[in-house]
């Protein structure tokens, strides 16, 4: 038996069997018939080939299918996700991650506000055997079946806050955290959410969802793009460019370092708003944690906004895999130990 956490955002796929961690553009595609398999020059991460048959469709996956599906599929609608998307971005990472057969007992996660519409239709598309052919960088092909025996779906900032509460063992590690009252705002690619824990309870008051993610700076940064070089710029293309603040098309090179200051601050500017609206009866808040990876791009401006005291991000860490990496405890927690109290907190959540 195998407990994998498995955070399937708009923007990312990320995926754990507490030990590896997968993470992909949540992005897929017709797969072409590669006829030059080789690499030019550099040796490519292994992971970036992403390659799956599931019921005799044939899909690249991921920064694959980025740069060699014809056809691809990428969405910030959340019912589309979840009847569309789901099936691929999760099978394939637990086929790399998951010896054939073996029972998988998954925590996955879904946006607060769609959590009650979505979590069964989710359970239903995941629970089960799926036979899939897993394709190699060199065309081998092996069959393989993902068996999921049992799926927990919970509100995906619970990921953040099990991963602050618990140990690698699903134990409780800092019984501070079972004292205080911590605001949690994920900011995602398309969404943000906001939740409070209350001494490890889930606020109703204090949660919501926004559409709110980075990609909405993505969306002020393109059309400013698309003025200047006439090209439409797909979102998820955007990302390195971004980061290194320029990008090149047609061979000229456009600066994107002001459009970005600017889209980022306004964007931090309204969650800050959102939080300390939403939270304005919540004063006895003890901490405030910004998480997501829009939520490390947006923290240097969000935090002079927000109020309350901010925790401070470990150095190091990619906070994109906060949630995943609480799934998986929590997952610990549920199956290989009982299920004592924060376990349960979280289950009346839900
Ligand atoms: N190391 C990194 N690599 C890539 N993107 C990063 C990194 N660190 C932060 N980011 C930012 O994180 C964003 C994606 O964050 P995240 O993976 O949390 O979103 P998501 O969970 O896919 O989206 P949602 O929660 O809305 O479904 C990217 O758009 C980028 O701005
Ligand atoms: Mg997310």
């Amino acid at each position: 038996m195998e407990v994998i956490g498995l955070d399937i955002g708009f923007g990312y796929t990320k995926c754990t069997d507490g030990q590896r961690f997968l993470v992909f553009k949540s992005v897929y595609g017709e797969a072409a018939e590669l006829q030059f398999r080789e690499q030019l020059l550099s040796d490519p991460d292994e992971e970036d080939y992403l390659h799956v048959e599931i019921d005799d469709n044939a899909y690249f996956v991921g920064e694959l299918a980025e740069r060699q599906s014809v056809e691809r599929f990428f969405t910030l609608d959340q019912s589309q996700f979840v009847a569309d998307f789901t099936k691929v971005l999760a099978l394939t990472p637990l086929s790399t991650l998951v010896a054939r057969q073996e029972p998988v007992k998954l925590v996955a996660g879904l946006p607060i506000s769609h959590y009650r519409r979505h979590r069964t239709e989710l359970v239903n598309i995941l629970k089960g055997q799926h036979p899939l052919v897993s394709i190699d960088k060199d065309g081998q092909r092996t069959d393989t079946v993902v068996r999921i025996s049992d799926v927990k779906v919970v509100p995906q900032p619970f990921g953040t806050v099990m991963n602050l509460m618990l140990s690698d063992l699903g134990e409780v590690r800092d019984r501070r955290f079972l004292r205080e009252k911590i605001g949690v705002i994920d900011v995602g690619f398309r969404t943000t959410d906001y939740t409070i824990a209350d001494r490890t309870r889930y606020s109703e008051r204090g949660s919501k969802t926004t559409d709110t993610g980075i990609s909405r700076a993505y969306t002020a940064i393109a059309a400013k793009l698309q003025e200047s070089s006439g090209v439409n710029v797909e979102l998820y293309r955007l990302y390195d460019a971004v980061d290194r603040g320029s990008i090149k098309i047609h061979g000229k090179r456009y600066d994107l370092k002001l459009v970005k200051e600017q889209a980022f601050s306004q964007l931090a500017s309204t969650i800050a708003t959102d939080a300390n609206r939403l939270w304005a009866n919540d004063w006895d808040m003890d901490r405030v944690m910004i998480t997501g990876g829009g939520g490390a791009v947006l923290a240097p401006y969000m935090s002079k906004l927000l109020k309350g005291e901010i925790m401070p991000v470990e150095p190091g860490t990619d906070v994109r895999l906060n949630n995943v990496r609480g799934y998986w405890k929590y997952g610990k927690r549920l199956w290989t130990r009982g299920a004592p109290a924060a376990a349960a907190a979280a289950t009346a959540s839900s």
